[in-house]
């Protein structure tokens, strides 16, 4: 693969919160993209979502409408990781945070991409080296490409080397993300949770902490980091817009590589456990009206 990347044509894999993110992000950018997810109602979520996200777009004067159709027309829906990734450049899962169902899906997309295809996971913090050791052969072309959400808005994506990642991979990785318009960080070691992942997961760990000790509330915890810290968005306020049950998924294997100090909170477990994911399901740390705006800075940790 030459190191400019423009034009060519990606396979998305998860079409939940970052699977839809990236293919409306790589779509913008003059790709043609093809996004597949295990369940059929998740895929027209995705459409729905992109739509709507593109209108937005318009709306406030970021793109212009030629682009945003042109977007829509580069986008195909697809029932599976063999239709959607044959014959593709640039393969990135967004699936479940588990690593066999990574190594199952990349290992089902390189059979029929490009013998020369990238194959990139979006993996908040697991090994790229363990990913890819479930692909043989195809273990050189498997690299870490961590964007961030929303993937539309947030400027940074974070690419991580495997142990067996070869040059070309990197270089085309990297020019992957220019052509998206992002900048990147480069993680030389392939250490659980990269540059990024390891500290946004130990502070809202801590935010947690304080909640379930009654130090304060919600709102006030994520005001308190806003407003005295500059976080530009609370912590637990992300943590519901990302996702509790990928963000217990996360502690569970950093506490596992990196020890106790990642180990979830009970409550964490009992949100997850109650099916309070975050935005995603109404409910999470805090209650969502229909609107999409907090309804409940209740103390739900
Ligand atoms: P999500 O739960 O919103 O979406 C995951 C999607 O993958 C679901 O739609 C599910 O149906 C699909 N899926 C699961 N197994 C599949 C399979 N075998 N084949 C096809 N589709 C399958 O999760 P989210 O938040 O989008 O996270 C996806 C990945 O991105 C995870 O590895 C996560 O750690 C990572 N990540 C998440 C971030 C976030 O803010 N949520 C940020 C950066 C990385």
């Amino acid at each position: 693969m030459d190191v400019e990347f423009a034009g060519r044509s990606v396979a998305i894999v998860g079409a939940g919160i970052m699977g839809a993110g990236i293919a409306q992000a790589a779509a913008m950018s003059g790709h043609r993209v093809a996004v597949c997810d295990q369940s059929s109602e998740q895929l027209e979520k995705a459409a729905q979502e992109i739509d709507r996200s593109l209108g937005i777009l318009v709306c406030k004067g970021r793109i212009d409408e030629p682009t945003a159709a042109a977007a829509r027309n580069a986008l195909r829906f697809c029932d599976s990781v063999e239709e959607a990734a044959a014959g593709v450049d640039l393969v990135i899962e967004a699936v479940v945070e588990n690593l066999e169902v990574k190594q199952r899906v990349l290992g089902a997309a390189a059979v029929v991409a490009s013998p020369h295809a990238v194959l990139a996971t979006n993996t908040s913090q697991l090994s790229i080296s363990s990913i890819a050791s479930g692909l043989g052969q195809d273990a050189d072309r498997v690299i870490g490409l961590h964007f961030f959400n929303p993937v539309v808005l947030m400027r940074l994506i974070e690419i991580v080397r495997g142990l067996m990642t070869n040059d070309a991979t990197v270089e085309a990785a990297q020019a992957f993300a220019v052509s998206l318009g992002k900048e990147t960080v480069l993680c030389l070691k392939d250490s659980p949770g990269f540059l990024t992942s390891r500290i946004s997961a130990i502070v809202r760990l801590e935010c947690l902490r304080m909640l379930e000790e009654g130090v304060g509330t919600a709102e006030d915890i994520d005001r308190a980091l806003r407003l005295g810290l500059n976080f530009p968005i609370g912590p637990l306020e992300l943590g519901d817009r990302n996702g509790l049950d990928t963000y217990l998924l996360v502690l569970e294997s950093l506490s596992q590589s990196l020890g106790e100090r990642f180990r979830p909170t009970v409550g964490l477990r009992n949100l997850v456990a109650a099916g309070r994911l975050g935005r995603k399901t109404g409910a999470g740390i805090y209650d969502y009206a229909a609107d999409g705006s907090i309804r409940d800075a209740d103390s739900h940790g």
